[in-house]
């Protein structure tokens, strides 16, 4: 039986393999704790489910979506609202905004509607491993661009070569950063312009943590001058509403890349379900408190886990967006080895940095999604069964 061998590029997806070991360690009787995955357990709030439960009642939303590869008017119009609200950034819903099965599948159709085979594309290193299968099956190459600690995990683009960056067609970024947990500048985006710009370089700016930031403005790619020149950003409703099962979001930005991300939706899916795109209406307009909740609660988390990374050893600044701590493995251990070890040592499972790419090596990422009392239990088993550790 054939199977094709675009799919022999792509590695086993890191959160298959943490949960293959989190259901291994639970055969054997464990109570596992996962830090690992970046899925919200807190509930979607209620006004949000009451609207899905509104709209599934209604016969005409059993059909296919309406405006299959575009997302319902309705919809598209609400993005409009929030991103003139959230971001002052101003989008025609007719032409400049796509509804998405979430902004996973964004990327995906932003690959097959710009990249071409043989093509060059820049994606961050660490960086979110959805990119790099989309760029394979579009038959071109992905180039890692490295971010590094002291330059805040942000790509220094001078040390593009210049051939790689002329000959590259398009750039994944995404801040608020998985894994890392670093947020964009103003003053970095404009210089993101102006290298697209300079390198005909189609910008895909992922941004589905945008809600998620601690101290720092809320940041879109579209609030840069020009940013609309040269490429799109995704959002989704995932994150900020807990909303990652619902499978919904945006890609909005320059209305020719709009087109072709819908153009490829259309010969594939037939959108998101209407009463799914009603619920998120009901986000978009009203959720504004909720995400507020959810920030304090990250920001308790945060601290709590913060409290016991520096009692175990660690010197480590709070992050500034995302719900992730990206913090170093401690000295003779690998990521993957630290990780390990704390499965080991403490049934806690968390993300090796190396998943993330080469340069994540070196790091271990803990997620902050999860219940308070599961929190409060995989902290005191670090306290209780880690030794003091050196970095
Ligand atoms: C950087 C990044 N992009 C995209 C996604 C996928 O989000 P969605 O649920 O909107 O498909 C994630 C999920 O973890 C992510 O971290």
């Amino acid at each position: 039986m054939q199977t094709a061998d675009r799919l022999t590029k792509i590695p086993p997806y890191l959160f298959m393999t943490l949960r293959n070991k989190i259901n291994d360690a639970k055969a054997k009787g464990i109570d596992v704790i996962s830090l690992a995955i970046g899925d919200p357990v807190d509930p979607t709030p209620q006004p949000i489910i009451d609207a899905l439960c509104a709209a599934a009642q209604d016969p005409e939303n059993h059909r296919y979506p309406t405006d299959e590869e575009w997302g319902m008017l309705a919809f598209r119009e609400a993005v409009a609202r929030w991103y003139d609200r959230r971001y002052n950034v101003t989008l025609n819903p007719s032409n400049e905004v796509v509804a998405l099965i979430g902004s996973k599948e964004g990327c995906h159709h932003f690959a097959m509607g710009v990249i071409n085979p043989g093509d060059t594309v820049l994606v961050t290193d660490p960086g979110y491993p959805g990119y790099k299968p989309s760029i394979w099956f579009c038959g071109a190459e992905p180039y890692a661009v490295a971010m590094k600690d002291e330059n805040n995990f942000l790509p220094d683009f001078s040390e593009i070569p210049t051939d790689v960056a002329k000959k590259a067609s398009a750039f994944f970024l995404n801040y608020p950063n998985n894994p890392t947990g670093a947020v964009a500048t103003p003053g970095f985006l404009a210089d993101l312009v102006a290298f697209a710009k300079d390198n005909d370089i189609v910008v895909c700016y992922d941004n589905p943590y945008s809600e998620v930031v601690f101290g720092v403005d809320r940041l879109s790619f579209l609030n840069t001058p020009g940013a609309k020149d040269v490429g799109v950003e995704l959002n989704s409703l995932s994150k900020p509403y807990n909303m990652t099962g619902w499978r919904i979001g945006m890609a909005v930005g320059n209305p020719e890349i709009i087109k072709a991300i819908a153009t490829s939706k259309a010969n594939t899916d037939s959108g998101v379900f209407n009463a799914v795109q009603y619920a998120g209406i009901e986000a978009l307009d009203n959720g504004d408190a909720d995400v507020a909740r959810m920030l304090g609660v990250y920001a308790q988390r945060r601290d709590k886990v913060i409290a016991t990374l520096r009692e175990l050893g660690w010197t480590y600044d709070p992050p500034k967006g995302a719900f992730y701590l990206w913090v170093p493995a401690p000295k003779g251990y690998s990521s993957a080895e630290f990780c390990d070890f704390m499965l080991e040592k403490c049934a806690v499972v968390i993300a090796p940095g190396a998943a993330y790419g080469v340069n994540g090596e070196g790091f271990v990422r803990f997620s902050l999604t999860i219940d308070d009392d599961r929190l409060d239990e995989a902290l005191k088993r670090m306290r209780e069964n880690l030794p003091k550790l050196e970095f």
